[in-house]
């Protein structure tokens, strides 16, 4: 730590080097910047204090600068080991230009992220975002919002404050218990070391978190599961499903990302090999298009009808993983969904096909089952490449019967999303249409808070939910995007809106309509 702002990142001096990229990316990102200009006056966020959970990159640089511009005072930590760009977390703590911060007296935001973090760090990291000292009084208030991806800060304060309300953390799982992981025991580690330092803390930040906007399906999932058990302790908005979100980043994001990580990864050859996709939804989509535009001829797997019948008449080919696994070149999972591929897949591949996940989370492929593999060796090739020797098997131990000598297979990012891991994530452009999302989110939750306090006390106890923006909103985002593509819209005449029954400003179309 240098100068008096908190913050924990690689290296300050690469401060530079991320303030370029910054700005290029801030000429990328129309949506963000046009948010900037619109409420520069009237400081929306003035008072949030915003606790922000997602990949610190440099598109996120941007948006933790919007946030910040917009009147809010931020937090932030990554939400993933490996997705951290240092030189990004560098700039935001050092501050942009007109701050006047150096290396030596940073003044930008505090960052606590780092590429290459282990498990107890991160969540040393998480906590600490939601660490919030008040200089004038020296106590902790918390954050007033979250800004979450994936959920997993919701889930501490959320666990954090049950932990509390029984007097103690659970006991440890038994290993292989459903949705227990190693990494679920450094978690519980963390809470247990919290709690014996302030046993209500989880309890006094559920208190003063007024609302969480969550970007991924994987969070979304996550904060759905709690608001139908009605646990849910505040307000949260679904920022994922917002159109312009998950129709764009999950989408065109991984059509852009994928290929990217896979490059940087391994340089092999795309073309003229098969490629498999385990998933066809909005990312399984983005990834299949994105391998077939590299010459791969594409297999997809799904286990919904719709989504398979939509592969197959998008001109894939739809198969079980289980029947042609031992002659594909690249398996990339993409279903948010666990134990996708798991380790009688890993010994049925061919020798150094690659395999990777670009879903949230790493339980998709079963990596605990691969690394717990008597004889597997693992070597690294270079960060976030591993090649996997696996022994030899005889045909009476083969899960089909066919004997095979001691092969390889190289595993991305050890089974975390690879977009992010081995390259940089999604372009500044596609990002800027979610962020803007988030930006918006945050102004409704606290301008819900502000509402809440003055109307309070009455109308306590309503269960908080889980929303979506209006879509009108989603249209403001799509509409911002237009102009730096020189797209020019047509816009309706009073005629043609009445006869549609819709408004001339929009929005136009129904809740259900799927786009
Ligand atoms: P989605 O719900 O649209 O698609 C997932 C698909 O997987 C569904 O169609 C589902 O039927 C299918 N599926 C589930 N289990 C399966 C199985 N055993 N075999 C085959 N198919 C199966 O979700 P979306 O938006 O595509 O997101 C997928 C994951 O990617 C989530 O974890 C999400 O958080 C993550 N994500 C990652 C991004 C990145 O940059 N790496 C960006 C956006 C989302």
């Amino acid at each position: 730590t240098s100068g008096s702002l908190d913050h924990r990142v690689r290296d300050l001096s690469l401060a530079e080097a991320g303030r370029h990229q910054i700005r290029l990316a801030e000429h990328e990102m129309p949506g963000l910047m046009a948010l900037r200009r619109e409420y520069a006056d009237t400081q929306p966020l003035a008072g949030a204090r915003i606790a922000g959970s997602l990949h610190m990159t440099v598109q996120t640089a941007v948006l933790i600068e919007t946030l910040v511009a917009l009147g809010a005072e931020v937090r932030w930590a990554s939400c993933n080991i490996f997705s951290t760009q240092d030189e990004a977390a560098a700039a935001v703590v050092v501050g942009r230009p007109e701050s006047g911060g150096t290396p030596e007296d940073p003044r930008g935001v505090p960052v606590f992220a780092w590429k290459g973090e282990t498990l107890p760090e991160y969540w040393e990291c998480t906590d600490e975002i939601l660490r919030w000292i008040d200089p004038a009084t020296g106590e902790d208030v918390g954050p007033t919002l979250i800004l979450d991806d994936g959920g997993d800060a919701t889930m501490l304060v959320h666990e954090g404050a049950a932990a509390e309300r029984r007097g103690g953390v659970e006991a440890d799982p038994q290993p292989g218990e459903r949705g227990y992981s190693a990494e679920k025991l450094v978690f519980l580690e963390t809470l247990r070391r919290s709690l014996a330092r302030d046993p209500e803390r989880f309890t006094r930040l559920a208190r003063t978190i007024r609302g969480v906007s969550e970007e991924t399906t994987t969070g979304v999932n996550r904060l759905a599961q709690l608001a139908a058990r009605g646990e849910l302790l505040f307000p949260a908005i679904n920022v994922n499903d917002s159109v312009t979100k998950s129709k764009f980043d999950n989408r065109y994001g991984i059509r852009h990302s994928l290929p990217d990580g896979l490059n940087r990864a391994t340089d092999v050859l795309i073309g003229g090999k098969t490629a498999f996709v385990v998933g066809y939804g909005d990312v399984g989509k983005g990834a299949a298009e994105a391998l077939r535009g590299q010459g791969a001829r594409v297999i997809v797997s799904e286990i919904d009808p719709i989504c398979a019948l939509q592969a197959a008449m998008d001109g894939y080919q739809v198969a079980n993983l289980d029947d042609v696994v031992g002659s594909v070149d690249f398996i990339i999972t993409t279903t948010g969904n666990v134990n996708v591929v798991g380790l009688d897949h890993i010994l049925r591949m061919k020798d150094k096909a690659v395999l990777g996940n670009i879903g949230h989370f790493d339980n998709e492929i079963d990596m605990a089952a691969l690394e717990a593999l008597p004889g597997v060796v693992k070597t690294e090739i270079k960060p976030q490449v591993h090649e996997w020797t696996l022994p030899a098997v005889s045909a009476q131990d083969a899960p089909d019967g066919l004997e095979r000598g001691e092969r390889s297979v190289i595993v991305l990012s050890e089974g975390r999303l690879l977009n992010l891991g081995n390259a940089t994530g999604h372009p500044s452009f596609v990002m800027s249409a979610s962020f803007a999302n988030q930006v918006l989110a945050q102004i409704e939750l606290h301008r819900g808070a502000e509402e809440d306090t003055e109307a309070h006390d009455d109308e306590e106890n309503a269960t908080p939910g889980l929303s979506r923006l209006p879509k009108i909103l989603d249209e403001k985002v799509a509409r911002l995007h237009l102009e730096a593509l020189g797209a020019r819209l047509t816009e309706l005449t009073k005629d043609q809106a009445e006869y549609i029954d819709v408004d001339v400003a929009g929005p136009y179309k129904p809740e259900h309509y799927r786009y």
